[in-house]
């Protein structure tokens, strides 16, 4: 009996464990197959007779992000919607421009923790804890300093150096995912009741539609 307890107990670890991250892989890989009819949590995998060099493969990180919007800051992406290969493995990377004064809004990946480090220039970046402490937890980097964001939280950067500064990030999914929480709760299609809005927010309706109007 206790060794039965025992044996479930362990299960029940493991079980968390794995759950905590993108499905492990079975074989050596699977590369995804995008064109295939059939709904997989993730992408099916093309024959592996048929994957080739390039399906792990990506160019141009070296190429600096348009920084012309009014962010002032640009994501390159390499996860697998860029490279097939990392289907199943929970990876990906993105390249980080910003120019002087650029942001990254204070935004969450559903689906993955995230380490950056900075390339170039500095950054004031920071997370947030969940609800009820809500603290903020934030630091200034240089180039070479390395910083986790933890999955789910709430996080931004912001370029507090004089030049652009480049920052290079991995994340712990093959399709983080992003929720940019200004678009999301005032950009929404269609959008959240004002009702909701001028509540959450506690401002009266002119301001939540003002709000709505940049999105
Ligand atoms: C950068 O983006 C701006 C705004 O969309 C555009 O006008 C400009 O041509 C772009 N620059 C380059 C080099 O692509």
């Amino acid at each position: 009996m206790a060794s039965q307890f025992l044996l479930l107990g362990l299960l029940a670890i493991t079980c968390s464990i794995v759950l905590a991250s993108d499905p492990s892989p079975l074989q050596d890989f699977c590369v995804a197959d995008p064109k295939s009819p059939v709904l997989v949590n993730g992408f099916v995998c093309k024959d592996p007779k048929l994957v080739q060099a390039n399906d792990f493969f990506f160019s141009g990180l070296n190429i600096p992000g348009n920084t012309s919007n009014p962010l002032g800051s640009q994501v390159t992406l390499a996860t697998v919607a860029q490279i097939p290969g990392l289907n199943t493995l929970g990876i990906s990377m993105v390249r980080i421009d910003y120019a002087p004064m650029g942001v990254i809004p204070p935004h969450t990946h559903p689906r993955g923790s995230e380490i950056l480090t900075v390339i170039e220039g500095s950054l004031e970046v920071g997370f947030v804890t969940s609800n009820p402490g809500n603290r903020l937890i934030s630091k200034v980097l240089h180039k070479g300093d390395v910083f986790v964001f933890p999955v789910g939280l709430i996080h931004f950067e912001r370029n507090v150096g004089y030049g652009n500064a480049v920052a290079i990030a991995a994340l712990s999914g093959q399709n983080p995912g992003i929720l940019t929480i200004a678009n999301a709760v005032f950009g929404s299609t269609p959008p959240i009741s004002a009702d909701v809005l001028a509540k959450a927010f506690q401002v009266d309706k002119g301001i939540v539609a003002r709000l709505e109007s940049q999105f």
